[in-house]
């Protein structure tokens, strides 16, 4: 039985006292029978480490440069995110592929620098809307993994990997429990053909993922955790999910 995994994506939201609010309701909620993690925007992550230090809540980034170091303004070296305590980071977010015109490849090099450094990268892959409805979901998720897979070599089963439909990020528009599944399914077989370690990996679904909606989404087989945007800002919908993880 795989442990389920509940990380919060803050996106760019959040302030010292609205973090620290958050936070400590996150805390005061232990202990879970998940594991969670929070992936909050570079300049909290020294407040993150202070508040949840000797807790077991984890704290991540959102995305990492690909470079060890040297003249990239403005990006941030996962040997940096490790000095801050960061468990996890984000790679491959939509939210970067789109507005940062990230490609498979930048995002895989991102996660091999991530193990590299010893964080886990929480690699997100998932299709439009558009690509949907031509039918060519397995396709383009399949393609992103395979980039990382292929960058990651014998270390693939050491990544966590997110599914997160773009139609379904910030819009209510959720999957449906079989499609999720149908999807982790598929994302698991490759990672099986992959690596011996893929029945122990986990697969988190990601996309208007709500505390009325997360027992459902979580009971699927190959459904191992969430990855939670707007519904992990509120403390309350943030710790329902991950009871209804746990
Ligand atoms: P929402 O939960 O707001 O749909 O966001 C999902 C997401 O993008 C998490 O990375």
């Amino acid at each position: 039985m795989r442990r389920k995994l509940v990380a919060g994506n803050w996106k760019m939201h959040g302030s010292h006292a609205a973090n620290a609010e958050l936070l400590a309701g996150i805390t005061a909620a232990r202990p879970f029978g998940c594991d969670v993690a929070v992936c909050v925007p570079t300049p909290y992550l020294s407040q993150a480490a202070v508040a949840l230090a000797g807790s077991d809540v984890r704290w991540g980034a959102q995305d990492c440069s690909a470079h060890a170091q040297g003249a990239y303004t403005g990006e941030v070296s996962v040997a940096m995110l490790a000095e801050f305590g960061c468990r996890y980071v984000i790679v491959g977010h939509s939210e970067r592929r789109q507005y940062h015109a990230e490609t498979d490849q930048l995002v895989a090099d991102k996660a091999k620098a991530a193990l590299a450094s010893g964080l886990t990268p929480i690699v997100c892959v998932g299709e439009t809307l558009a690509q949907r409805e031509a039918g060519e979901t397995e396709l383009v998720v399949k393609r992103q993994l395979s980039a990382v897979i292929h960058a990651l070599g014998h270390c693939a089963g050491e990544m966590v990997v997110a599914y997160e439909p773009v139609w379904a990020i910030g819009t209510g528009q959720v999957a449906t429990p079989e499609q999720a599944q149908a999807v982790h399914a598929l994302l698991r077989a490759q990672l099986k053909a992959a690596t011996p370690h893929a029945e122990a990996m986990q697969i988190l679904y990601g996309g208007s993922m709500k505390p009325d909606n997360a027992a459902v989404l979580l009971a699927q087989p190959d459904i191992d955790g969430g990855l939670i945007g707007g519904a992990s800002l509120k403390a309350a919908d943030f710790v329902a999910i991950c009871r209804a993880a746990g």
